[in-house]
């Protein structure tokens, strides 16, 4: 998969092209102590090496300069024994496929003797000062050789659009790593909703999806994204993660999480009842986002544009907003004045891959885009009635509700990677109830 991403790459190179990506750096958290490794998602697409300290180079026509060289931190005894296994040069050869890789300690030699050849620089500048340093010296070197015979390449070109577009359709391959993470965060809510209790504490259910997450194979800590898990008001907060507050009998809660496999995302929210009953309004807001979400499934299919996907829910919300005496007047007039944007502030959905709000255009000339097979993205209307919102019937204040699938476009209905999430007002109930008869298996005393 990744060598093949190398040589989609390669393929819109020109000859005497030069490009240069680097991996992520390990980042210190406090004093001696370093946050997970994540890797960049580009590197990641392009080598599949989960290690730091990464640099790819890619020529094309360059005489004797391979076409792809990984350099990498080298096999280091003592190294290993503190901090874990390193792939090495002949590992990343053998397991990932490089036709060439060497120590990163060679890196700078390397470029400053490959530069010179080089007609076209494809680089990412901007993201890692320390990279665009050693970039921007390795240039300025070369500048002071002319006397030589030698210049630096005069076209810089920033690959990351090119690499955008890539990302954006998705190969059968990543399709399965994406409907894996799909299918462990689908079983980690419907986890959620069968243990929740009033009474619980948000972070319980947070920490149940996250060893949900890890123990199905997600990556590091498990999770796609920081998880919200918001109960009563806290769901007005469209992205709280404090999630230590108590859940309380009669509140409605929000959880929107997702994990990560093999770098890819998942991305879903479902919102349900602490108790397992819906009361009457929390049903009627719940079936209106349920509506909207499903009237916009129904555009999840080529021809349709990325913003037609968004008005069709809009158009449901405004409705329901009207239904739930919210506002007043024709659904036209409120689309028109977006006097619904006080209740549903966001966008109904995004690209979703490597990054949860994943690379690719939205919009082309100005236009939204189409939807092409092979594209995946999620829709996730809601509406977020804050507790003192004076403007709304008093039965509403307080409740928020979002509903959230990941999407498979194909050639003809959508591909729902989630849709084993329960989501039907009976369903969710169904799911809350699935261990009601047995007593909580967590009953760890919340710290107040
Ligand atoms: N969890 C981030 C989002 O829904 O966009
Ligand atoms: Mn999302
Ligand atoms: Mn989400």
């Amino acid at each position: 998969m990744f060598s093949r991403h190398r040589q989609a790459f390669l393929d819109h190179m020109q000859e005497g092209d030069l490009a240069l990506f680097p991996g992520a750096e390990l980042v210190t958290r406090n004093h001696d102590v370093e946050f997970p490794f994540r890797q960049h998602s580009d590197f990641w697409y392009l080598t599949g090496l989960r290690e730091p300290a990464g640099m790819l180079m890619l020529a094309k026509g360059l005489d004797e300069v391979p076409q792809e060289t990984l350099f990498l931190q080298p096999r280091d005894e003592l190294a290993e024994i503190w901090n874990g296994k390193r792939l090495g040069a002949e590992g990343a050869m053998e397991q990932l496929g490089f036709e060439a890789a060497a120590p990163i300690e060679e890196f700078t030699k390397r470029l400053a003797e490959v530069l010179p050849r080089a007609k076209r620089l494809w680089v990412s500048l901007g993201s890692n000062a320390a990279f665009d340093r050693t970039v921007l010296a390795a240039m300025t070197e070369l500048r002071g050789k002319i006397r030589l015979g030698q210049e630096p390449p005069q076209i810089l070109v920033d690959p990351r659009p090119e690499l955008a577009q890539m990302r954006l359709y998705k190969s059968a391959e990543e399709l399965e790593l994406m409907r894996r993470a799909a299918s462990i965060s689908s079983e980690a809510h419907t986890l959620a909703m069968a243990q929740c209790r009033p009474g619980m504490n948000e972070c319980e259910l947070e920490a149940l999806l996250h060893y949900t997450f890890r123990r199905h194979g997600c990556d590091d800590s498990g999770w796609a994204y920081p998880s919200i898990v918001a109960a009563g008001a806290n769901a007005c907060i469209l992205h709280y993660t404090n999630n230590d507050q108590p859940m309380h009998d009669g509140d409605l809660v929000l959880i929107d999480a997702g994990g990560e496999y093999r770098s890819y995302a998942a991305d879903i929210t479902r919102t349900f009842p602490v108790n397992g009953k819906f009361t009457a309004p929390q049903r009627d807001v719940y079936e209106v986002v349920l509506a909207a979400q499903k009237a916009s499934l129904e555009l999840s299919r080529p021809g349709c544009t990325h913003a037609q996907v968004h008005e069709a829910s809009v158009r449901t919300l405004a409705d329901g907003l009207t239904q739930l005496k919210v506002l007043e007047g024709s659904v036209d007039e409120i689309i028109e004045k977006q006097t619904y944007r006080r209740w549903y502030m966001h966008n109904t959905g995004h690209w979703l891959g490597l990054d949860v709000h994943d690379a690719g255009r939205y919009k082309e000339g100005g236009k939204s885009v189409e939807l092409e097979p092979g594209m995946v993205m999620t829709i996730e209307p809601g509406l977020y009635f804050q507790p003192h919102d004076e403007t709304i019937p008093a039965e509403l204040r307080g409740i928020g509700v979002r509903i959230e699938d990941d999407v498979h476009i194909t050639g003809g209905d959508p591909e729902i990677l989630t849709a084993a999430t329960p989501k039907e007002v009976a369903e969710v109930e169904e799911a809350c109830a699935a261990m009601r008869a047995e007593p909580p298996t967590l009953e760890t005393e919340m710290v107040s």
